[in-house]
């Protein structure tokens, strides 16, 4: 099960590597459907191209934080996935929903963690002066961006490098480094 916000090239990255490396013959796994908080969000429509479930589930129409987690952890329980990958899912998850899936949770995040939690990570790493950069993919705890970490993957930081460019060398590096953390936890399972 992934969860995206918006173009959900991590998710695609992770679709095309669970068929070129035949994850449902080799591992008994495939992605089995697809939700976004953003019934907009260009990954959903890719997703339906490529004859995924997928659903849409608007944070917005609901009061509370829980009230949201409650309906989405719903939504996943229909598919009783074994694994619940957060792909630019840009929401904060209660502690409940944490509980509710721990040990298969898990959320790429786009700086090299413990370093820059949180949000703008390529500007605050050019502003602070890092040679190098990078993704981390890492299970999810109750504490933002703090969980075990599962891989890593390092990228220089450039001469003139403004936040887009980073971010588009960081992106590739994503889309190798999450398929990768997935079939290890796969082969694991
Ligand atoms: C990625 O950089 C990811 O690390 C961050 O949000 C971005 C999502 O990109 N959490 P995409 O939607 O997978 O293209």
């Amino acid at each position: 099960m992934i969860l995206i916000s918006g173009s959900g090239s991590n998710m695609a990255a992770i679709v095309a590597a669970s068929r070129q490396r035949r994850w449902r013959e080799r591992h008994g796994a495939e992605v089995v459907a697809v939700i976004s908080n953003r019934a907009e969000a260009a990954g959903l429509a890719w997703a339906r191209s490529e004859g995924i479930a997928t659903a849409a589930l608007d944070h917005r129409a609901f009061p509370r934080r829980e009230d949201f987690d409650a309906a989405l952890t719903q939504a996943i329980d229909r598919f009783e996935p074994a694994l619940v990958v957060l792909a630019g899912f840009m929401r904060i998850l209660t502690p409940g929903f944490v509980a509710h899936y721990d040990g298969r949770l898990i959320n790429i995040h786009p700086s090299l963690l413990p370093a820059f939690t949180g949000l703008h990570t390529h500007q605050r790493a050019i502003d602070a002066g890092c040679k190098v950069s990078g993704c981390t993919v890492h299970r999810v705890t109750a504490e933002l961006d703090h969980g075990e970490i599962l891989d890593q993957a390092v990228v220089p930081v450039l001469p003139g490098d403004t936040a887009d460019t980073l971010a588009a060398r960081v992106l590739t590096q994503e889309h190798a480094v999450y398929p990768r953390a997935i079939e290890r936890l796969l082969t694991a399972l």
